[in-house]
């Protein structure tokens, strides 16, 4: 089976848009959202619509910025930026679809024996996965072979086996990686909506269940309407500028 992996979206329709346009859906059985389809970008309806109607079989979890904009949290971690915007999507997103916000579910959520999807961290959904520290506890305190994760918004591997752990940063336009079967797998694949690894391309992950193997591409799009969406919004500024730089 072949998974295409989409992650924080962030209300960025002109990203998500180009990477839905870009992917041909003959190549990839099923849809993995690992979170955060809204928050900081200023088209979160025409992001919920879309995956609401993305077709076929469709794996979709709550991320942070969702459960904020939901109200099942309430954002006091939250910077000004964020919570501006999490409140601003909360008032304009249509009644379907925060409905539809409020009901996705809590991952770690299986998808295969052995594969589970999450936002955060297979142990909390808001805690970050950045460093091989980690990498350890969450190895440690899941029995998953291969997991895939969201929310920090850098695409990234960490793999750990009889050596140890490894930390890897997937840069460049695409990349592939072969996994083993004596190797476990923690896999970022970057944002869509708001990439933070100072590449400001949206990216996207094809896993392949069959041949193992996880493909990861980086693709342009207008970065100029999304920001001018974000100005004309009135949401602040930085939301905006950062996503020029990739950060
Ligand atoms: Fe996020």
């Amino acid at each position: 089976m072949r998974f295409l992996i989409v992650s924080d979206m962030h209300g960025n329709w002109d990203a998500f848009d180009t990477v839905l346009r870009t992917v041909e859906p003959a190549t990839y059985d099923a849809i993995l959202v690992l979170g955060d389809l809204v928050g900081y970008g200023a088209a979160p309806n025409r992001v919920v619509d879309a995956v609401r109607r993305l077709p076929g079989t469709v794996y979709v979890i709550r991320g942070n910025h969702d459960k904020v904009v939901a109200e099942i949290d309430d954002g006091s971690n939250f910077n000004f930026a964020a919570l501006t915007a999490a409140r601003w999507t909360t008032e304009r997103l249509k009644p379907e679809n925060l409905e539809y916000i409020k009901q996705l579910p809590q991952g770690p959520l299986e998808i295969l024996p052995g594969t589970t999807i999450c936002h955060g961290s297979p142990l909390d959904e808001d805690t970050y996965i950045f460093s091989n520290y980690d990498a350890y506890e969450v190895f440690e305190g899941s029995q998953a072979w291969l997991t895939f994760f969201g929310h920090t918004h850098i695409p990234s591997v960490f793999s750990v086996d009889s050596n140890g752990i490894e930390v890897g940063v997937l840069r460049g336009k695409s990349g592939s990686l072969t996994l083993k079967p004596e190797v476990r797998y923690l896999i970022n694949p970057g944002s869509v909506g708001q990439p933070r690894d100072r590449n400001p391309k949206a990216a996207y992950m094809v896993y392949d269940s069959e041949e193992q193997t996880v493909n990861w591409y980086r693709i342009s799009y207008p970065v100029e309407i999304a920001q001018k969406r974000i100005r004309k919004a009135d949401l602040p500024r930085v939301l905006a500028d950062r996503l020029a730089m990739g950060v």
